[in-house]
């Protein structure tokens, strides 16, 4: 089966701020989708990438070299949360698409992902029926919190088998298909906030491939000096 990338990339950026959405700042030189866009569309095993941009977009088509035009199509139906987002896509790909193709959603907000992180996912998924993530051991020490306005810890939660997931997450065109339809049938995408929990919801297990700190999410106005950070330095 053939492997594709989609990047969820229509979202506004509400907690970073700012007067253009985050996956348009400028971080390391260039505009922060373009990092992983350009991991994507440079991956030998990656078929072709999409990306999911508001219908109002008009950022995206500065961006597209003639390059990059040879192995990403834009698809103009982003919706109101991540998960629309991403079904939207998923719906648009119906006739390109095979059931038993490989789609890996990966974050426009996640400019640290590099080949080798791809890879690594290829293979562990390589002989896999259900699919998985990239994900890291929680290393934190968790605190349940008791939901008061100035809180105090309740409890403190086990981390042992805990992980934070990353992104990509890769399944099966059909399977996630099925998975997300499901959830939003049920009125359930709402409260998901990646793809490998629509699959769990079928009562299956995602695989937890180890991910890497360099694969940060930016999400606060923060988190954009610790990509840069990583961006800049040696590359694996
Ligand atoms: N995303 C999307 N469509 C949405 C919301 C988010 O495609 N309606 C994308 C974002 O562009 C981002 C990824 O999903 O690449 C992860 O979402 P998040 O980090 O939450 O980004 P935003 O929703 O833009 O940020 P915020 O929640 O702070 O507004
Ligand atoms: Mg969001």
């Amino acid at each position: 089966a053939r492997h594709f990338a989609l990047i969820p990339a229509a979202g506004v950026g509400a907690r970073m701020g700012g007067q253009i959405p985050k996956q348009y700042l400028p971080l390391a030189g260039q505009p922060m989708l373009l990092h992983a866009l350009q991991r994507f569309a440079a991956h030998a095993r990656i078929a072709h990438t999409f990306v999911v941009v508001s219908a109002e977009d008009g950022w995206i088509d500065a961006l597209m070299t003639p390059a990059l035009r040879q192995r990403v199509s834009i698809l103009r139906v982003g919706g109101p949360t991540r998960q629309d987002s991403v079904f939207n896509g998923l719906n648009a790909l119906r006739e390109q698409l095979a059931d038993a193709d490989w789609v890996l959603v990966h974050d426009a907000a996640r400019p640290g992902v590099d080949a080798a992180l791809i890879d690594r996912l290829l293979d562990a998924l390589a002989q896999d029926e259900v699919g998985g993530l990239l994900a890291l051991p929680v290393v934190d020490t968790l605190k349940r919190g008791d939901g008061a306005s100035s809180p105090r810890s309740q409890q403190t939660v086990p981390r042992a088998g805990l992980w934070a997931a990353q992104t990509p997450q890769m399944f099966p065109y059909a399977l996630l298909h099925r998975a997300l339809r499901q959830a939003q049938e049920q009125g359930r995408l709402g409260e998901i906030t990646d793809d490998a929990s629509a699959i769990e919801m079928l009562g299956l297990r995602p695989r937890l491939v180890e991910g890497s700190p360099r694969n940060l999410k930016v999400t606060l106005a923060q988190d954009a000096a610790l990509a840069e950070f990583f961006l800049k330095g040696p590359h694996p």
